[in-house]
């Protein structure tokens, strides 16, 4: 897959994402008007939806159809939504711009934005409970567990508690590979689990290939907080540093930053040589993960 066919593959799957989450948003009479204006501009405001791209390329990788996993793409985006509101709050990374936008927070208030942020999560659970797949307990149990304790709060906590510190390599991987890596992995296995049952073999390539783009994905995110500009980011780059942040940069260099994403990336591609063909778009969007700008 050439960098223009991906390029074409993602407009494509954002777009049919996108008027997924709309549609839950559209026509409703909600009771609480100023809550779903702030979860509106938590989720619909932007964002390169790449964890529901993640869901369909491995979903088809495996045989899933489309229309199967919509559910899991709307939820896992859900997730990443509500996690990024939080991301931001003042008693967190106090960021004022995100996608564009003035955070939730900044657009509402912090009392919106927490609410917000817990309203975006239980309706990633009501989506996929809605979806009436046969392996539909454990998608929940994967993405709940993806989610919470032993997976991005446990990152995010460890990320809070690593300001000003100055944690080894085999620490920081342990952060990342929790507070990004875990909604990469779920994202992955839940396009996997439509297609396949729990024991399919399958699974187990593709969660190999989704533990080394997740840290691929999240050093990347370092990375640009160094050399990107905000107006591309659509969010403050420089506030790693400012925060005193540890990352990939401040650990290896940038160099050695990038080198070590590279290789997680070569990593990623070796696991994926079971699949063969069906996985060539899941290939691309590797690489993407470490070229993009923003
Ligand atoms: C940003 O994720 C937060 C991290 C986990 C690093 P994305 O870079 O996927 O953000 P959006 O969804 O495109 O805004
Ligand atoms: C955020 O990591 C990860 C989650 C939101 C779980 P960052 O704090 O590095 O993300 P950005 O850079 O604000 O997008
Ligand atoms: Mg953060
Ligand atoms: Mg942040
Ligand atoms: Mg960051």
């Amino acid at each position: 897959m050439n960098a223009e066919t991906l390029t074409t593959a993602l407009a494509a799957d954002r777009a049919r994402v996108d008027a997924c989450l709309e549609a839950l948003f559209a026509e409703r009479d909600a009771p609480a008007p100023r809550l779903e204006g702030a979860m509106r501009h938590g989720v619909l405001v932007g964002g390169k939806r790449l964890r529901p791209v993640l869901v369909y390329a491995a979903g088809r990788a495996l045989g899933a159809d489309d229309d199967a996993l919509d559910a899991p793409a709307m939820a896992i985006e859900l997730i990443h939504a509500y996690s990024l509101v939080h991301d931001d709050l003042p008693a967190m990374d106090d960021d004022d711009l995100r996608r564009g936008q003035p955070t939730v927070h900044r657009a509402y208030d912090e009392a919106a934005a927490i609410l917000a942020g817990d309203a975006l999560q239980s309706l990633a659970f009501e989506v996929i409970a809605r979806s009436r797949h046969p392996r539909l307990a454990a998608m929940i149990a994967s993405l709940a567990e993806a989610s919470g304790r032993d997976g991005m709060v446990a990152g995010q906590a460890l990320d809070l508690e690593a300001v000003g510190g100055h944690p080894d390599v085999a620490a920081l991987a342990t952060m990342h590979a929790h507070k990004t890596g875990a909604l990469i992995r779920a994202a992955v296995r839940l396009g996997g689990l439509v297609a396949v049952a729990e024991d399919d073999a399958r699974l187990n390539a593709l969660d190999a290939y989704a533990r080394a783009i997740g840290l691929a994905f999240q050093i990347h995110d370092d990375v640009l907080d160094v050399i990107g500009d905000t107006a591309t980011l659509g969010k403050a780059s420089g506030a790693d540093a400012v925060r005193d942040k540890p990352t990939y940069p401040s650990l290896l260099g940038l160099d050695g930053a990038r080198a070590r994403a590279a290789g997680l990336v070569e990593e990623a591609a070796a696991a994926l040589a079971p699949l063969g063909e069906s996985a060539l778009p899941l290939l691309a969007l590797a690489r993407y993960m470490i070229e993009r700008d923003h």
